[in-house]
């Protein structure tokens, strides 16, 4: 059994090499230049190397349109998030454009298919469920222009990152690494977060019942309260190294930036790690949220709207897990009857509180490495 197809059938890469790139650099410095911002350097990067596939390019209005009203592509895939190009300049149907990183660096050339000015309140409420400029992606978009554009990509460079080198692998390198490992079926889990028990039970629990763990830790923009991707990179380190056995667990991360979107978030997350070449995906409480704006199972009640066969990648659902004191162990609801007042459950606030004073939090809550490294940056950060 091969590992699972991409989403679309076809790994798409977009990044061109040797005599192509050159030429492709050569045409670039002609065009005029648009400046992507972090999260859509991050959003060109999944484009070129296959992450977004079957998409080769930003999306049109045709695209936009269906993913807002439909959840899927104008030709009828599941696709929930938009991946546009938004300004608040003018951009013409049919021109070329550069597309640099913030450096000025050319990352590749867009041919602009489709402009068009965009009801941001409209698409505030389709993806988000909310026009709330408090929630960080309706705050993102707003602030990112209101006009829209979409064309195919063609790729010189992905946009050099400083930081995880080999963690950095595309869909095209988790794919061989799963194959070189033997690995059929393997368990995507998507964290912007230290992994705490509760993850690590998800986890744990998925590992039961396939091959292996992909951890695929998102690392593009995150809000500013969010715990950084360097520090989660160091808890990632320190606890696979000493809970989790080896061959079964692979580390990558996903360069995407968070949209919080919860649900329709879920799916997308969903099929980025398809593309990577995960069979599975564990989708636990209040995924991809925010404050209150969803329902704690609202990203796992999403997918009873798209049939099995649109959507490849299997939903591993949780309930949400802790520690129960009379049990002895990780639960949930599912498996455990005591009350709730058996139960660890600890505040994020909480526990920034604990950690901020140089406090461990209890066992039951996280693992002694990796409240140590979240002291040392809370307490470097306080
Ligand atoms: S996010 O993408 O959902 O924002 P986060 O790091 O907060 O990332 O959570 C990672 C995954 O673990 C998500 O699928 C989330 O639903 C799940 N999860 C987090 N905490 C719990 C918990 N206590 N019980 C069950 N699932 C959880
Ligand atoms: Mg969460």
């Amino acid at each position: 059994m091969p590992l699972i197809a991409p989403h679309g059938g076809t790994l798409v890469n977009r990044l061109a090499t040797g005599k192509a790139r050159e030429h492709l650099l050569e045409r670039a410095a002609t065009l005029p230049k648009f400046t992507l911002d972090a999260t859509q350097a991050s959003d060109f990067e999944l484009l070129a190397n296959g992450g977004f596939s079957p998409l080769t390019g930003f999306q049109t209005k045709k695209d936009y349109d269906a993913v807002l009203e439909r959840g899927r592509l104008a030709g009828g895939l599941a696709w929930t998030i938009p991946v546009v190009l938004r300004t608040d300049l003018p951009v013409k149907d049919g021109a070329e454009l550069a597309l640099t990183d913030g450096s000025g660096l050319v990352l590749g050339t867009i041919k602009v298919e489709s402009a068009w000015a965009a009801d941001l309140e409209a698409e505030a409420r389709a993806v988000y469920g909310t026009k709330d400029a408090a929630h960080p992606g309706v705050a993102w978009i707003r602030q990112a222009g209101a006009t829209l554009f979409g064309g195919t990509i063609e790729a010189a460079n992905l946009p050099p990152h400083g930081d995880f080198g080999d963690y950095r692998l595309t869909p095209a390198q988790a794919r061989a690494e799963f194959e070189r490992r033997g690995w059929r079926t393997v368990v995507g889990f998507q964290t912007r977060n230290p992994i705490h028990r509760a993850h690590e039970y998800l986890t744990k629990v998925a590992l039961e019942t396939v091959d292996g763990l992909l951890l695929h830790p998102l690392v593009g923009e995150t809000k500013k309260d969010d715990i950084p991707a360097d520090v989660r990179m160091r808890c990632y380190e320190a606890l696979l190294a000493d809970y989790y056995p080896p061959a079964r667990t692979a580390l990558a991360v996903n360069p995407a930036a968070m949209r919080y979107a919860g649900p329709k978030e879920a799916i997308f997350h969903a099929i980025v790690r398809q593309n990577f070449g995960c069979s599975h995906f564990i989708v636990g409480r209040d995924h991809a949220g925010v404050g209150t704006y969803y329902g704690t199972y609202d990203a796992q009640k999403i997918w009873e709207t798209y049939s099995p066969a649109e959507l490849a990648i299997q939903p591993l659902k949780f309930e949400n897990s802790f520690w129960c004191k009379k049990c002895g162990g990780m639960a949930s609801a599912k498996t455990c009857a005591h009350a709730e007042t058996e139960r660890v459950s600890l505040s994020g606030t909480k526990v920034r509180e604990l950690l901020g004073r140089g406090e461990i939090p209890p066992v039951e809550f996280t693992r002694p490495e990796v409240a140590k490294i979240l002291i040392e940056h809370y307490g470097a950060t306080t």
